[in-house]
């Protein structure tokens, strides 16, 4: 297969020195596309910044920004036979960056933000993407119904929901326990390796095209 990956956070500038971000290691995302080329699929990975090895055998794209990320999705998401969103995009970022460091000067400062793009919500219609549409969905409460939610919404085939309320999974750790949502049916994965999840998550796409083909 053709395979395209998002992974890690991005992160939207403030000024030359300071940004806005959040916890996402990228380890999903990069085991993920490290199980992917080991299958011997041709894997593209694009990735905000982490400290992680670039995985052996992958077409690696680094971005910073969501509009970054946006742009090469947009590229490259053609002709990919899944699509694969772990990112943790930046759902804000500064309105506007300053070009010089912003000085300690008043007792309060107020940082103004704005939407950023909905990569995995573009697919479908902005990109006309037709592959496999794999999503994540990251949540505090309610993972089903949150999670069917942003199936229904971006026209996904599946989405991967983790609880990132709960110890020892999802941001940063070495694990995740998740559910894979289908349109039609729910199934847990108990906890394990994020390497392990992401050959199950892989033979479930794998699953899925032999079904749509
Ligand atoms: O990187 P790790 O430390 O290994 O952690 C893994 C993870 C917790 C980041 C991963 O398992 C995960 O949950 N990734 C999705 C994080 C997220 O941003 O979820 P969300 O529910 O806010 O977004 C829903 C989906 O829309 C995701 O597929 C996301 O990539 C995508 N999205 C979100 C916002 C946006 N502007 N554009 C997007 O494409």
């Amino acid at each position: 297969m053709n395979l395209l990956v998002t992974a890690g956070a991005t992160r939207e500038p403030i000024d030359p020195v300071r940004y806005l971000t959040n916890r996402s290691s990228g380890k999903m995302g990069y085991a993920i596309a490290s199980a992917g080329a080991q299958l011997g699929h041709r894997v593209t990975l694009i990735s905000g910044p982490t400290s992680l090895d670039i995985p052996s055998h992958v077409d690696f794209i680094p971005v910073e920004t969501a509009q970054e990320m946006l742009e090469a999705v947009k590229l490259k998401i053609g002709g990919k036979d899944a699509a694969i969103f772990s990112a943790a995009v930046a759902d804000y970022r500064p309105a506007s960056v300053s070009d010089s460091k912003i000085k300690k000067t008043a007792d309060a400062l107020t940082l103004e933000l704005v939407q950023n793009p909905d990569i995995l919500g573009s697919a479908r219609h902005q990109f006309k993407y037709d592959g496999i549409l794999v999503g994540f969905a990251a949540e505090t409460e309610n993972l089903e119904t949150n999670a069917r939610e942003k199936l229904r919404q971006k026209e996904c085939d599946l989405v991967v929901a983790n609880d990132i309320s709960k110890k020892g999974i999802g941001f940063d750790s070495d694990h995740n326990e998740v559910l894979l949502v289908y349109p039609e049916h729910t199934r847990p994965i108990p906890i394990d390796s994020k390497e392990r999840l992401a050959h199950t998550l892989l033979q479930a796409i794998h699953e899925l095209k032999v079904v749509g083909s």
